[in-house]
């Protein structure tokens, strides 16, 4: 038997023993080189804290406000797709750990269980943190229409609309792995869908932009995904200061800065070091939210003193529910909000408001 883990990366090692080739590959894997993957990881570690002492945190708390709610606590789990690639339960067993850990859970558009399902188990617990949903734009605006309705109607408290991935990244591990997705592992969202029909491409045209992309999204999609909806509309997946001045002017409510974990465009910048452009550019008028390479409490706390509301965890619930299922889940959450409370306490915060800037390490304060 295997040691069980007492932090979050001890997972990782757990679910590598447990997944086959393939899987490994889908969920692990990034872009290209998988430089961004690293480095994701890598800039929250190097970030440093400066601890405080003696300061009074009796009563501190990890509770927050947020989109008209309240919070237990900042962490979400991130959308993932086919999360019955890494257990049988899939997303039934992530929305259990969810609920039970009082989390918030954003539901892959290409889950493996269908919303209502995902929404019934969340619901249950009186407790449960909200339950928002992903999508893609679809091109198809009748069908788009029916997720966002089916959406709402499960009792979803936000839409998140992932624009970061209108092709798929040169996903060179995936390849090498001959990666498909097994028998009885598929997107029920998208079910009976037509495949994505690229038009014919005249010679000398490009097969990307001519075909597959001929139909992608703008920000028309996001005004009109805004209008179809009274829920607020968050956007994942922005990373340059211009395009989140942009967002505000389209009315989204809130921003997920994401790379999509390095799966998209590899060498992309890490998130840790985008956050403070994104955050400063959005001068507080919408919540600012952030993804890729959290993989401690630590990193939760870094992320809240460079501005962001909340963060959204990806490959670290693939792993606990590959090596534990929903208790995998419950107790990484758990886990991260435990190292989020000590370092709050060790940097003298009681409270969310008072990790700032001024705990992280900066050379250059006299
Ligand atoms: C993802 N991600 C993702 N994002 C999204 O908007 N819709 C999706 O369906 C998926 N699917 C998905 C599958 C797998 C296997 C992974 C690893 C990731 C991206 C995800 O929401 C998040 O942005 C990153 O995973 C965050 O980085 P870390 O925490 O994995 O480093
Ligand atoms: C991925 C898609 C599903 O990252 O967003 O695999």
């Amino acid at each position: 038997m295997s040691a069980p883990a007492i932090s979050p990366a001890d997972y990782e090692a757990l679910a590598r023993q447990r997944l086959d080739d393939q899987a490994w590959a889908y969920l692990a894997g990034g872009a290209g080189d998988e430089l961004t993957v690293q480095a994701n990881v890598g800039a929250w570690q190097a970030l440093r804290l400066q601890p405080r002492v003696l300061r009074p945190t009796a009563g501190g708390h990890t509770g927050l406000r947020l989109l008209g709610r309240d919070w237990a606590h900042p962490i979400l789990l991130a959308p993932v797709a086919h999360q019955r690639l890494a257990h049988p339960d899939g997303e039934l067993a992530t929305a259990l750990a969810a609920s039970a850990q009082q989390a918030g859970m954003v539901l892959s558009l290409q889950s493996n269980t269908a919303v209502e399902v995902v929404a019934q188990v969340v619901h249950a617990e009186p407790q449960a943190g909200p339950l928002w949903m992903q999508l893609y734009p679809q091109p198809d605006r009748g069908f788009w229409r029916e997720l966002v309705q089916r959406a709402q109607a499960a009792g979803c408290e936000a839409l998140v609309l992932t624009v970061d991935a209108p092709v798929s990244g040169a996903r060179d591990r995936e390849r090498r792995a001959q990666f498909r997705l097994p028998p009885g592992v598929s997107a029920v969202h998208l079910a009976g869908r037509p495949p994505a029909v690229a038009p014919p491409v005249g010679p000398g045209r490009s097969a990307l932009f001519d075909g597959l992309l001929h139909a992608a999204p703008t920000w028309d999609d996001v005004d009109w995904l805004c209008a179809a909806t009274e829920l607020p509309v968050l956007l994942k997946g922005v990373m340059h200061p211009a395009d989140a001045r942009e967002a505000l002017r389209h009315g989204v409510a809130g921003l997920i800065v994401s790379n999509h974990g390095g799966r998209t465009l590899d060498t992309a910048a890490p998130t840790a070091l985008v956050l403070p452009q994104i955050v400063q550019a959005v001068e507080d008028r919408v919540p600012v939210l952030v993804d890729g390479g959290i993989r401690r409490g630590t990193d939760v706390f870094k992320a809240l003193a460079l501005g962001a509301r909340a963060v959204l965890i990806g490959r670290p619930q693939v792993w606990a529910l590959a090596a534990a299922g929903a208790h995998g889940v419950a107790h990484l959450l758990r886990l991260l909000r435990d190292e989020l409370e000590i370092a709050m306490a060790l940097c003298g915060c009681a409270t969310l408001q008072d990790i700032t800037a001024e705990c992280l390490f900066d050379p250059s304060r006299p």
